[in-house]
């Protein structure tokens, strides 16, 4: 796959024209576009393969409404009028499945067993990267995304991950952008302010 690159045209929808949606159209998203959107971003790169992200799809209103008094109150409107709404966790046991995600290494388990800084590290990082390439899917599929970090995240937690073992990192509502809602652009950092060639 080396040289191959994406039309002007890709690029435009996956970064350059694509923008955080703050309001929604009146228009459905299916379950078999949230599958499309998983079976891409599943191929996201992740440390040992650990794949810790675990997504929970809000559709219908009750499940939503579950999720409403846990919100930032600016977030509020933008959850309950979003088609979907999902919630992004990681698997704080996530190394359990080393030995199928990992199989060329059978002591990988063990890297992470007892090890609750790395673990938690590790869940944490690998999570934020997959949460970014289920933008980017969902963006490649057509569909706008509202990320949102404002919510009571133990709340959530102890509402849709009773058991402990799952942690919410951030939540992304999805859908078609009711455009007239989004903000101007602002501005990103040029090359030359953030980075380096050394
Ligand atoms: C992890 C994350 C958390 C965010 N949390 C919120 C939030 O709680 N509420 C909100 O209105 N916007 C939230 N945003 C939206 C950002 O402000 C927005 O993506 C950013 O300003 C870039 O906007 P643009 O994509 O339109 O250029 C969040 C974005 C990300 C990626």
């Amino acid at each position: 796959m080396g040289g191959q690159t994406l039309t002007d045209q890709g690029f435009d929808l996956i970064f350059r024209g694509a923008r955080t949606a703050n309001g929604w159209k009146d228009q459905p998203v299916s379950d078999e576009i949230l599958k499309k959107i998983y079976d891409d971003m599943k191929w996201g790169p992740t440390s040992a393969n650990s794949s810790p992200l675990r997504i929970v799809f809000l559709k219908t209103k009750e499940a939503k409404e579950r999720l409403k008094p846990l919100l930032m109150a600016g977030n509020v409107n933008k959850v309950m009028t979003s088609p979907v709404t999902a919630i992004l966790a990681y698997d704080t046991k996530f190394y359990e499945h080393l030995p199928f995600l990992f199989p060329h290494d059978n002591t990988a388990r063990s890297w992470f067993e007892g090890n609750a800084p790395l673990i938690e590290t590790t869940a944490f990082r690998n999570s934020s990267l997959q949460g970014a390439y289920f933008i980017i899917s969902a963006r490649a599929h057509g569909l706008d995304c509202g990320p949102m970090s404002g919510f009571d995240a133990k709340k959530v937690d102890a509402e849709f991950f009773p058991d402990g073992r799952f942690r919410s990192n951030f939540i992304c509502a999805l859908g078609h952008a009711d455009s007239s809602k989004t903000f101007a652009r602002s501005p990103r950092f040029k090359f030359e302010d953030v980075c380096k060639v050394l």
